[in-house]
């Protein structure tokens, strides 16, 4: 034969050359798609057996193909498995070793698909499979969160707007606030997690197959809820990696700003909490330093996240249908989101408890700034001024605090009664930290009695994911 056939790949029959070497490794996908291999044998023994249901393999034939199979696999778990770049992906790695140990009947795993529905359906497999890890490292997270906040009920600290002191609030609910923001991404992913699970494999290359396969079978068989429904779509669809993506950029940019305030709260200026010396580093230089890189590295970390979401968007952008070798850079930055907010919720889920509040300097903190200035205010309005009336008088007493450096809580009757003659003794009940925040005393409030139970309802909420 004058034919110089390519013999190291498994799609060589029309070429009459080989592949360039440089073009080799640059279309090679193994390097990266290999941590799918787990999957990949999956969606192998799953298509096979399906194949043996419709009278395509005989069950000797399926038999070894379940046999060969398991020993790649074993290969694999064992770091026994060699890797080439030669057969490209993961996909053509273990089918050309399948081939090698079992012979011929290897050749007949790949009736009726293609390496597209196959990387589809392997995909949705491992982002699957680490969609539930990472929902258990959220609800760790979020079990800290509460049961840290259940303690703190009654620690007052200052609440910001513009990172000035507002109005007291209590630790708790400043932790529940951040709870929230997690609660709703636990629901983004499980949102995800319900578009994502419907079985790919079967669409083959684009069009389906001519053979009379069993999708709902090799769906089953694989834990999606169903298949997919248009074989174009199955091959080409993105979507849920890109979903997934969104809710990572989401949750780091939560995590940030619990990180932010954490760096900021940690600071000698602040010095709200205490982070044990297992999650901060020193300096090489400055004795003193203990440095909160914990946290920092998280805040930092959400930059390559978003990145990744921007990337998986732009691949996207004006794909022609169906399936196109652009599809293969969608793998890296989807693993790298996962890794990176795995990473990021267990620091974070190990982190939390062992934060420490420094409740008197929390407490004095909050003592600075006139943070129950609106409380006066409120006072006033029970005395029948009219808000903003009471606004005015209230914004003259804080002048006067500042000019001689009293706080509200401080200045006598007579002092308080020279902006308003309707203030008596008992406004002392609602200038204190305590009396501040017990009247806010509603669904959503501050009150320690309402954070109590917040936190008792947001703890139940989480019993309900088992
Ligand atoms: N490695 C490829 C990817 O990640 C697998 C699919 C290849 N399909 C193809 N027609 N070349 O997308």
């Amino acid at each position: 034969m004058s034919k110089q056939q390519d013999t190291s790949t498994l799609w060589g029959g029309r070429f009459t050359e080989a592949t360039d070497a440089f073009v080799q490794r640059f279309t090679a996908s193994v390097d990266f798609d290999q941590r799918m291999a787990g999957e990949d044998i999956a969606g192998s023994l799953a298509h096979a057996r399906m194949l043996l249901s419709i009278g395509v393999l005989n069950s000797d034939e399926l038999d070894a193909i379940e046999q060969g199979l398991k020993q790649v696999l074993a290969e694999i778990e064992a770091g026994e498995f060699a890797w080439s770049i030669e057969r490209e992906d993961v996909h053509m790695n273990i089918e050309a070793r399948l081939t090698e140990i079992i012979g011929s009947t290897g050749k007949k795993l790949h009736t009726g698909r293609s390496r597209n529905d196959q990387v589809a359906t392997d995909i949705r497999l491992h982002l699957r499979a680490a969609i539930d890890v990472i929902a258990g490292e959220l609800t760790r997270l979020q079990q800290g969160l509460i049961a840290l906040a259940a303690e703190h009920t009654d620690t007052i600290m200052p609440g910001f707007t513009h990172l000035q002191t507002a109005q007291p609030v209590v630790f708790g609910h400043h932790l529940l606030a951040w709870n929230e923001m997690l609660e709703r991404d636990h629901g983004r992913l499980m949102d995800c997690r319900a578009r994502l699970n419907h079985s790919p494999l079967g669409a083959a290359a684009l069009a389906g197959t001519t053979y009379p396969i069993d999708r709902h079978l090799t769906a089953q068989a694989l834990g999606f809820d169903a298949p997919t429904v248009n074989s174009l779509d199955s091959v080409s669809d993105r979507d849920f990696a890109i979903e997934f993506c969104a809710f990572a950029a989401l949750l780091m940019t939560h995590l940030s700003r619990m990180s932010e305030e954490l760096v900021l709260w940690t600071s000698a200026q602040f010095d709200f909490v205490t982070l044990p010396d297992r999650f901060c580093t020193g300096s090489s230089i400055m004795p003193q330093k203990k440095n909160p890189d914990v946290p920092e590295l998280v805040r930092g970390k959400v930059g390559r996240v978003n990145g990744h979401l921007v990337a998986l968007l732009t691949l996207m952008k004006s794909q022609p249908l169906a399936y196109n070798k652009d599809n293969q850079e969608d793998k890296e930055p989807l693993f790298d989101t996962i890794d990176t907010v795995l990473d990021s919720l267990r620091a974070f889920a190990d982190m939390i408890p062992a934060v420490q509040p420094n409740k008197a300097q929390m407490r004095e903190a909050a003592r600075r700034g006139f943070s129950t200035a609106t409380d006066l205010a409120d006072y006033l309005v029970g005395r029948g001024l009219p808000f903003r009336d009471a606004h005015e008088v209230v914004g003259k007493a804080v002048g006067h605090g500042v000019e001689h450096n009293i706080d509200l809580a401080d200045m006598d009757l007579a002092t308080l009664q020279g902006f308003c003659q309707d203030i008596g003794e008992d406004v002392y009940n609602v200038l204190t930290l305590e009396g501040s925040v017990a009247a806010r005393d509603h669904l959503g409030g501050t009150a320690p009695r309402q954070v109590a139970q917040a936190a008792r309802t947001a703890a139940l909420l989480l019993e309900k994911r088992r």
